[in-house]
């Protein structure tokens, strides 16, 4: 059974929607760099081990990075999700987790990396927005992208009305694909990302228009 760790900051409804989904992966712990983290609260409620790692303790990012690594060997993961995790990580730790690590992020990436994704897409004037579950590369939001949950952006929306719409999405989407990466649906190759054992040539789509 593939253990998984998951790394949060903040309020942890993706975790908590990765523990309800009953993945067929074991979720063998959660790291959190903020000790008032609520997501703590959530893993506790759970019965999953939780560790707070917090980065102002450390001299720089490798030092915080290497006790996280040495973290999730001692629970022996095998598939790191990020989970409102807003920490960079170093070159040092994606490299030794690539391939292993997922993150999901509030846009329909290549388009808006970084923050404030919500405010932004509504500047352009975009009708569509979204999430994205993506594997971890060195460079920020820019990995193999997996899966994608897409709404309509409205004349009533506001980035809090596009927040809450998208979150919504994030609860579907990252179960699913944690599921698919815990049965093997999805594999990590050197030959690249297979799905169903076939070259994935672009995110599987869910729509909520
Ligand atoms: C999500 O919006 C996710 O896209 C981003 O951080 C947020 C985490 O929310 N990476 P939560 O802590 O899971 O509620």
């Amino acid at each position: 059974m593939i253990k998984i760790a998951v790394l949060v900051s903040g309020s942890g409804s993706n975790l908590q929607a990765l523990i309800d989904a009953n993945l067929s992966g074991e979720i063998a712990g959660v790291i959190s760099n903020k000790p008032e983290a609520y997501a703590l609260e959530r893993a506790k409620n759970a019965g999953i081990a939780t560790a707070v790692i917090e980065h102002k303790q450390y001299p720089n990012r490798e030092a915080f990075d290497d006790v996280m690594h040495q973290q999730l060997l001692d629970w022996d993961v095998d598939l790191v999700i990020l989970a409102g995790f807003m920490r960079i990580l170093s070159a040092k730790f994606v490299q030794a987790w690539e391939g292993k690590m997922i993150n999901i992020h509030p846009s329909l990436l290549p388009n808006y990396k970084g923050m404030h994704t919500h405010q932004r897409v509504l500047n352009t004037g975009d009708t569509l927005h979204g999430c994205t579950v993506h594997y971890v590369t060195a460079e920020l939001d820019a990995g193999q992208a997996l899966a994608q949950g897409v709404l309509k952006v409205t004349l009533h929306d506001n980035a809090d009305t596009l927040a809450n719409r998208v979150h919504v999405l994030e609860h579907l989407i990252y179960p699913q694909v944690a599921e698919w990466i815990c049965s093997g649906k999805i594999q990590h190759t050197k030959q690249g990302v297979l799905y169903h054992n076939q070259p994935m040539l672009e995110p599987v789509q869910f729509c909520k228009l």
